[in-house]
């Protein structure tokens, strides 16, 4: 029986400059998906599949992050004072159990598997999640616990999957497996960014992993890949062969909201999600036909 998965890394000190000008003074991570940012829905996907400590990787200008986990006091008097019950809910549902969420500074964004490492201390060990907030996935299940459970199943490691059209290869991690149309793919290998024509597969990695600790001593040699940046799917594939490696094809819809377009598809079908928006979405929607 694999240990349980406890910790959740979050890394949010990415620059987002594919979504400027909005992200010059607003973290990514903070943009407005209906009416929740990006971030608390990562969190929240977090809590709902068991997680316990939340270790959120920051950097300079990320700020706005902490104090939207932490008590609004001033707001929460002024709410109260009102008697405005429905939106104290809203400021003071969601937030964690005091001491829950850790931050940890990457100090410069050398890519993903640098920020990964920076939480490295908190972690330990044991397997842990991480978590993109900029990817979404809408699902029954949330994301994360899919994972978990495939985890408790196979050990070792277990990462997201869905399908690509293969002349976006070059834009993901992809795998290289024997059974890509299976529910769990076993992992032979992993190649980030692969041109279209050498891309082993088109089964891409979006931003939900399950991994098992020793993937920090492959980090910790800070070896820069594709971009010149310290990937994380580099470090991955040095755990393949002597621990079990699999792909999870997750039930769900994935939202890529670190790009324009795909933030706006995400508005669009969350919003739809929503009882209380889904006929006045559906109105305007008809609108731009
Ligand atoms: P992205 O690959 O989307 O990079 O990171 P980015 O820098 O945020 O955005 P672009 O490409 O410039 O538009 C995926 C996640 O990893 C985090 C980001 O904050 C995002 O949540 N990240 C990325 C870090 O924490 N540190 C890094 O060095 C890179």
């Amino acid at each position: 029986m694999p240990a349980p998965v406890r910790k959740a890394v979050f890394p949010v000190a990415g620059l987002g400059t594919r979504f400027l000008p909005a992200t010059k003074a607003i973290p990514k991570e903070m943009l407005t998906l209906v009416d929740k940012p990006l971030i608390q829905y990562a969190f929240e996907e977090a809590a709902a599949a068991g997680i316990e400590e939340f270790i959120f990787v920051t950097g300079r200008g990320k700020q706005a992050m902490e104090d939207h986990f932490d008590l609004a006091f001033e707001l929460k008097a002024t709410l109260e004072a009102r008697g405005k019950t429905a939106e104290l809910g809203q400021i003071l549902d969601f937030l964690p159990d005091p001491g829950s969420i850790k931050y940890v500074r990457q100090t410069a964004a050398l890519g993903l598997g640098h920020a990964i490492w920076c939480a490295r201390d908190m972690i330990g060990d044991e397997p842990f999640a991480i978590i993109s907030p900029d990817d979404l996935v809408l699902s029954e299940t949330p994301c994360i616990k899919q994972l978990i459970d495939a985890h408790a199943e196979t050990g070792g490691n277990v990462v997201a999957v869905e399908d690509v059209p293969r002349e976006q290869t070059n834009r993901y991690g992809i795998l290289d497996t024997p059974n890509a149309a299976d529910r769990l793919a076993r992992i032979d290998g992993l190649v980030e960014k692969p041109d279209p024509k050498d891309a082993p597969s088109t089964l891409s990695i979006i931003g939900r992993y399950v991994l098992d600790g020793e993937v920090f001593e492959h980090l910790a040699r800070h070896e820069k890949g594709a971009g010149g940046e310290i990937q994380l799917t580099d470090a991955m594939a040095k755990l393949i062969g002597h621990q079990p490696f699999h792909g999870l094809r997750f039930e769900g819809e994935r939202f890529d909201c670190g790009t324009k377009t795909g933030w706006l598809a995400a508005n669009i079908a969350y919003s739809l999600a929503r009882p209380d928006l889904a006929e006045a979405t559906r109105e305007t929607l008809a609108r731009f036909r």
